[in-house]
């Protein structure tokens, strides 16, 4: 059998480290039909679109999509691209690898984070010379939705700890947005009782204090989707380089994934990006499409590049991209 992947490599770095995260899903044993798109900075200037309506539809019909990263046009790319797979989460790890300089070196959390709604839903005015407002949306069917992801996701041993039983936590501010994160805390409490999964709490600015003094009192952590931007990206500072983060854009039956990072103009062209992120996130893609093992393959073959080299110039190495993904691929 053989998936229809989407690649859209975009702009700048973006054109680098996706061939380089192609080249390991080729090494592995999974059939790849593999269907290009473009989208970005350069195809707006050749058409005057960001996101072509034939790249929105590759992306929307494949069984997944790995993308890259765009420049100016970042926000007219990737949130319709988001909508494209139909996701409502967004799966983002934070996990210190050995060889790579983490403030934390102990950090390995995963966020979960509410993908449509919250103060990103786009409801926003600005009312007259003084006044501008924010309409925050939260609804019970996206909380729960959000919840039920969680309650799959640790009980398949997809957390941090990789044990069925070691539940999540849930961040939100509820003792002052009542009504909006009142529900959604309610929602996630209710569905994570009825799937019999353990779940605690904070409040998410006394967590953004807990979570750097000691990250290791958290694993898997569900957010609204403004906490889960801000937050995974504080849990981003603590394991090092934007190099290394992965994440996945997933749907019921569509995902899309892609390295946290944008498209580096200050190295672009040169052959010097870490292709580990994107890598990480082809890891991703493969265990979304259910191939857990060969997804743990391509991670401890990046693990053991990490350890023993070589690196990309952003961890202190002096190696290209070609040369990193080819010690990736010998490992594999
Ligand atoms: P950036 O992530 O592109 O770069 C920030 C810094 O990290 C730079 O010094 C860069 O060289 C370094 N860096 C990032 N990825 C790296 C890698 N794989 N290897 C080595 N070093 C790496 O963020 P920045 O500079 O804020 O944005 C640049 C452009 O990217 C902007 O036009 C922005 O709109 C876009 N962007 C796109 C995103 C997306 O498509 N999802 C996400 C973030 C930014
Ligand atoms: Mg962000």
């Amino acid at each position: 059998m053989s998936y229809e992947v989407a690649v859209i490599e975009g702009d700048g770095i973006g054109r680098e480290v996706v061939p380089a995260a192609l080249k390991v899903l080729g090494a592995l044993d999974v059939g790849f039909e593999f269907v290009r798109g473009d989208a970005g900075d350069a195809v707006k200037d050749a058409t005057g679109e960001a996101l072509p309506a034939e790249t929105y539809e590759i992306a929307a019909g494949a069984d997944a999509t790995l993308f890259g990263a765009a420049g100016e046009t970042a926000a007219d790319v990737i949130l319709p691209l988001r909508e494209a797979v139909g996701s409502f989460v967004n799966v983002r790890p934070a996990k210190a690898y050995p060889g790579a300089d983490a403030l934390r070196p102990e950090t390995d959390v995963i966020f979960l984070r509410e993908n449509t709604e919250g103060v990103y839903a786009g409801h926003e005015d600005r009312l007259s010379d003084d006044l501008s407002t924010l309409t925050r949306v939260i609804t019970s069917s996206a909380s729960r939705e959000l919840a039920e992801f969680a309650c799959e996701f640790v009980a398949d041993g997809r957390g941090p700890a990789g044990d069925p039983d070691e539940g999540f936590t849930v961040a939100h501010k509820a003792n002052v947005m009542r009504e909006t994160d009142g529900r959604f805390r309610e929602e996630v409490f209710a569905v994570a009782e009825e799937r019999g999964v353990d779940v605690d709490e904070e409040l998410m600015d006394a967590f953004a204090t807990k979570l750097p003094l000691d990250p290791t009192q958290y694993g898997v952590i569900v957010c609204p989707n403004l906490a889960g931007d801000v937050l995974s990206d504080l849990a981003a500072g603590l394991v090092g380089g934007l190099g290394l983060l992965p994440s996945a854009n997933v749907g019921h039956d569509n995902a899309l994934f892609e390295p946290v990072h944008g498209t580096a103009p200050d190295i672009a062209g040169q052959g010097v990006a870490n292709p580990t992120a994107a890598i990480l996130s082809a890891a991703m893609l493969v265990e979304y499409l259910g191939h857990v093992e060969e997804g743990r393959r391509v991670r401890e073959a990046v693990e053991g590049v990490l350890s023993d080299g070589p690196h990309t110039g952003d961890l202190g190495g002096d190696a290209t991209t070609a040369e990193v993904t080819a010690a990736v691929v010998d490992r594999l």
